[in-house]
């Protein structure tokens, strides 16, 4: 077959940019852990020796990372004075864990997919699962770093707003079941933003819940407790609120998880769903954010749902028309889309 070479041309041009993204994803992490891009976006323009005096770190490797950042076009290079610097928007992106949009927490979570390559390879063959807890440990750090900005910047203002009632009850004194909570990112920002309110967070890796009682005594917060419990067995019918925050398609059995919280719920109780943005639609999902969910979604949420009963695979690009099927199956009578940002789908389901 004969080539177009300007089809080709194009498709190599884009995988030499992809070339660059993947070799450079380590080096985004490794900015991040030694403060490279927090103390360059904190001084003035910076020299490759002066960067490595202000972190402790080695000049030669320092000066080789700038140059991979400039080329990247994450920081500034000036030639007249050998110096770089962060932009306010690169800071935004690199510099600021309190940005809303930060964006380090993914380089980890990907860093785990390249970790686990030869897992995932056997399981496409085998067909078996994985699960959650089975994955490189810089997963779960990297979620909880990726999902913080958004759900900051997000829950208590825009989210739980938008649905019925439920900012009332927190504020007098709520009884709240966060499910699937990992690190309790979700968790802790409710439990300090509604004091009187309880939040009792559930995961069933236990890892995730060491580290969320850890999140819970460093923040100094005594309305939350943590447990080890799957989305079909927690305890307690008397819940006002119960959250799954990006982790009702990663369930094996997320029917039975909305029956579960269905019954854990007071009757004018209120499930709040927040999934991955997609459209119904394979088609309609061929952009930058489905595919970067639909490779997340390949190594992390496809297995860890088929590791588990029912093994219904989801997938994290369902859609709403197909999240709906599911929580109605589970018994919820009532839904409706309350809101949505572009990462992320926010749905109300009630009895
Ligand atoms: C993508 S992480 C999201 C973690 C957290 N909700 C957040 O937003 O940062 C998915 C979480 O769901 C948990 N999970 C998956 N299946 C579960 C199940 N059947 N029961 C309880 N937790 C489950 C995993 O252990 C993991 O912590």
């Amino acid at each position: 077959m004969e080539l177009n070479e300007a089809s080709l041309n194009d498709l190599l041009g884009k995988v030499v940019i992809e070339m660059g993204a993947a070799a450079n994803g380590p080096l985004i992490t490794i900015g991040d852990k030694l403060g490279l891009y927090k103390c360059l976006s904190e001084s003035s323009p910076l020299t490759s020796s002066e960067l490595a005096s202000k972190t402790n770190t080695a000049e030669r490797y320092v000066r080789e990372w700038l140059a991979a950042q400039a080329a990247s076009g994450y920081i500034q290079y000036d030639p007249t004075n050998e110096k770089f610097h962060m932009t306010p928007e690169q800071t935004a992106v690199f510099g600021d864990p309190k940005s809303p949009v930060f964006m380090t927490g993914a380089f980890y979570a990907i860093s785990s997919l390249y970790h686990d390559e030869l897992k995932m390879e056997k399981a496409f063959k085998s067909g078996e699962g994985i699960s959650w807890g089975d994955h490189s440990t810089c997963l779960f750090c990297g979620t909880e770093k990726f999902f913080s900005p958004s759900y900051e910047s997000n829950l208590i203002n825009n989210w739980l707003p938008t649905l019925d009632g439920v900012v009332e009850k927190l504020q007098q004194g709520a009884k709240v079941a966060d499910i699937g909570c990992g690190h309790a990112a979700s968790t802790i920002i409710m439990a300090k933003a509604f004091p009187k309110s309880t939040f009792i967070g559930y995961d069933f890796h236990n890892k995730s819940i060491e580290q969320a009682n850890e999140r819970a005594k460093t923040a100094n917060i005594t309305n939350v407790s943590f447990h080890v419990a799957t989305a079909k067995n927690f305890p307690g019918n008397d819940y006002d609120l119960i959250c799954f925050f990006d982790c009702l398609h990663d369930m094996g059995d997320p029917v039975g998880a909305c029956n579960h919280a269905m019954k854990a719920l007071k009757p004018d109780g209120t499930c709040m769903i927040v999934e991955p943005f997609a459209k119904d639609l394979l088609e309609e999902n061929l952009n930058p954010v489905g595919r970067a969910f639909y490779a997340f979604s390949t190594m992390l949420c496809t297995p860890c749902s088929i590791n588990q009963e029912v093994g219904l695979a989801l997938g994290a690009q369902a859609g709403e028309k197909r999240l709906k099927e599911v929580i109605n199956k589970g018994g919820f009578t009532r839904f409706k889309r309350a809101t949505e940002t572009p990462f992320n789908l926010i749905l109300e389901a009630r009895p």
